[in-house]
């Protein structure tokens, strides 16, 4: 049993379903109008009797019918970070989170180590040209404190070495160096990103 949280245009559940790699889905949404696109799309895949709707903020409301896995995807690091603090005190240990930030990548790694969320892996794809970090964690409810320093790029994206990953640690290089630039130009200290900038220096060498 799956839970598709923030799911709009219901592609996920609809693909799982009809692959049988689910044999539920709880499909949700914060707004009516993403929801009601869901709907459509499981009716017209002719999977509506395996599932269920929730128009709802998170999880907290969901939390109770207890999927096995949630996937929240599509939404800011911070976004996504803010709907497991919210849930945090409901959630059983075990259950799988599949996690796709489409920014701020950091904080939600540096949240998820901090509050309880075992990272089992982390990985990046590339799709019409774009990357894009996908987290995949289960909650254990133990805290992981790291250095400051770690939550940059955490522990698996340095050893990545697919395309998507050269593709994601240059796009990081480009912003890194633009924020350097900037900082320099208003005369602000620019230690932190000098020192990120040559760690992904050093990542992308490991490519050649
Ligand atoms: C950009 S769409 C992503 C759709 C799909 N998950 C994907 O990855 O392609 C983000 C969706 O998340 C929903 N959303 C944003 N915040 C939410 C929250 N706190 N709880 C549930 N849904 C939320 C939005 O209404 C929107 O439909």
């Amino acid at each position: 049993v799956i839970c598709d949280v923030g799911s709009d245009h219901g592609a996920l559940p609809v693909f799982l379903l009809k692959q049988g790699l689910c044999r539920r889905a709880l499909i949700s949404d914060i707004h009516p109008l993403p929801l009601s696109r869901a709907k459509l799309a499981v009716k017209e895949a002719g999977v509506e009797s395996q599932a269920e709707f929730f128009l709802t903020d998170g999880i907290d409301t969901i939390v109770p019918h207890k999927p096995d896995a949630y996937v929240i995807a599509g939404m800011g690091g911070e976004t996504i970070a803010g709907i497991l603090s919210r849930a945090l005190a409901k959630l059983s240990s075990g259950v799988l989170f599949v996690l796709q930030p489409m920014s701020r990548a950091r904080i939600l790694r540096q949240f998820l180590y901090e509050n309880g969320f075992f990272v089992e892996r982390e990985e990046i794809v590339l799709e019409n040209g774009k990357t894009f970090p996908i987290f995949c964690v289960r909650y254990d409810a133990v805290q992981r404190k790291h250095e400051e320093e770690f939550y940059f790029l955490g522990e698996f994206l340095p050893h990545l070495r697919s395309d998507a990953a050269k593709a994601y640690f240059q796009k990081l290089l480009f912003k890194t160096q633009s924020k350097i630039a900037g900082k320099m130009k208003a005369g602000l200290s620019c230690e932190k990103e000098s020192r990120e900038e040559a760690v992904l220096i050093s990542v992308l060498e490991e490519f050649q």
